[in-house]
């Protein structure tokens, strides 16, 4: 197979994805090759999830599509925790497949195309830690102003029904230098607001620092407007981190903290490690220190055995503490995780049902906190381009979308807003003069 002159790279489920496939871009741009369509590209990468079964499948049904009309394929490399979880499972089951790299080895990507460019099939799964953060080129150009940082990788929590410590590794995290530097140079290719990526970002710890004293040494950094952490972990909510909430001026009110079930004989099999009762007295204590903070979740519905009462013990627990937007998954049995092989799997209808139910008190929860935004005026960030001629989407500081016209304003720019109406997934405002906002 010849060397690829043009790539292309896809990426499936989480935000760290869309990091490292970025990343990938960057190496791959440094190596002189040059961004393409899918359809064009010599190398695709697919950069793939495996947290639920569906995620897989869609890998295996992008693999066949990839094949061109006159029966060729390009060079297809497979990245991420599918592969690392299947490994050389994959070109078993997709001989088309050429690269298997795991999600900690892929900046030897050049030289596992050169590897395959002289013919051999390549793998590399190995989970050499930080090593791929010293290698990777310094950031590039950013293509808007919102940027993602990895700054911890990899969790020590095992959840039983969770892949996550076998594709991402053990928790491990940057240093604050080699963190800092990366964030002034995406500040400098143009970064205004940065959401900091971990699987438990908020169990960040180096030397003798914390999460809270790395979102310290953040805000002082000259052109950052706004800051965000995404996804924590309950147990990890530390004082220090509850009062940054109320204290670091960049940092926005909004904090994504899932509990995945309401009840606390189900937390206990899911090996949470947290109560219902320690889960909610975190929120209080958040909800003290930034009474408008925006809480966000995630839930998992029919884990192995959970009855309709545990079921409903979820739908409390989202009363209780009033989200302004949830994720809500039916559970997925994952090879090798220990709730595979839990008794009492639960039949795919009484799942099916239960999501319906708890999405819906979720999509109220959210349609209210949205409502009680109608009317005020707020100050969004414009990250792209509506549908509409001269329309512009923007964030709220609580991660809303907001729909704009006739801004006299560009991508990237703050501005302020007041908010007339309310969708179920986004807002409409209309700019405010800064004589207007003197006025209010
Ligand atoms: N089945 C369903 N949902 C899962 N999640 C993680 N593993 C599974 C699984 N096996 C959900 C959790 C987690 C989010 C990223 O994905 O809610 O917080
Ligand atoms: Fe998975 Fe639990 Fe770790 Fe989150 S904390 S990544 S759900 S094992």
């Amino acid at each position: 197979m010849r060397a690829p002159h043009t790539f292309s790279i896809k990426n499936f489920g989480c935000q760290m994805n869309v990091y490292d496939g970025a990343r990938m871009g960057e190496l791959l741009a440094g190596e002189g090759m040059t961004v393409a369509l899918e359809a064009d590209a010599d190398l695709v990468v697919l950069n793939t999830c495996h947290i639920r079964e569906r995620a897989v499948e869609k890998v295996y049904s992008d693999i066949g599509r990839l094949r061109r009309d006159d029966g060729s394929s390009p060079m297809i490399a497979v990245a991420g925790c599918v592969a690392q979880a299947e490994g050389a499972e994959i070109p078993l089951r997709a001989r088309e497949v050429d690269i298997v790299v795991g999600p900690q080895a892929y900046h030897n990507l050049p030289a596992l195309v050169r590897q395959v460019a002289g013919g051999k099939r390549a793998l590399d799964l190995d989970l050499p830690g930080l090593e791929k953060f010293g290698v990777l080129p310094k950031r590039a150009r950013q293509s808007g102003p919102t940027a993602f940082l990895t700054i911890q990788e990899g969790c020590d929590k095992f959840c039983t029904y969770c892949v996550v410590p076998y594709t991402r590794g053990a928790e491990i995290s940057r240093p604050m230098t080699a963190i800092l530097d990366e964030a002034r140079a995406l500040i400098d290719a143009g970064a205004v607001e940065i959401t900091l990526l971990g699987q438990n970002v908020n169990a960040w710890a180096n030397d003798d620092f914390g999460f809270h004293d790395l979102l310290i040494a953040l805000d002082k950094l000259p052109g950052l407007k706004r800051l965000r952490y995404t996804t924590s972990h309950p147990n990890d909510m530390t004082e220090g981190l509850i009062r940054a909430h109320a204290e670091v001026g960049k940092l926005m009110p909004f904090l994504h903290l899932p509990v995945q079930s309401g009840n606390d004989r189900i937390l206990k099999v899911m090996n949470r490690n947290h109560t219902t009762a320690s889960y909610l007295a975190v929120i209080d204590r958040v909800y003290a220190a930034r009474p408008d903070i925006a809480v966000s979740g995630d839930f998992i519905v029919g884990f192995p055995g959970e009855t309709e009462a545990e079921f409903a013990n979820t739908l409390h627990i989202v009363e209780q503490v009033g989200y302004a937007q949830a994720y809500s998954f039916k559970y997925s049995s994952r090879p090798g995780t220990p709730a595979a092989t839990m008794a009492d799997q639960i039949a795919p209808d009484v799942m099916d049902e239960r999501l319906q139910r708890l999405q819906s008190v979720i999509n109220a929860q959210q349609m209210a906190f949205n409502s009680r935004h109608v009317g005020t005026t707020t100050e969004i960030l414009l990250e792209r381009k509506g549908r509409l001629a001269g329309q512009l989407i923007g964030k709220t500081p609580w991660l809303q979308s907001v729909h704009v016209t006739d801004a006299d304003a560009k991508i990237g720019d703050m501005i302020h807003v007041h908010i007339d109406s309310t969708g179920p997934n986004s807002l409409a405002g209309r700019p405010v003069t800064a004589k207007e906002l003197h006025v209010a």
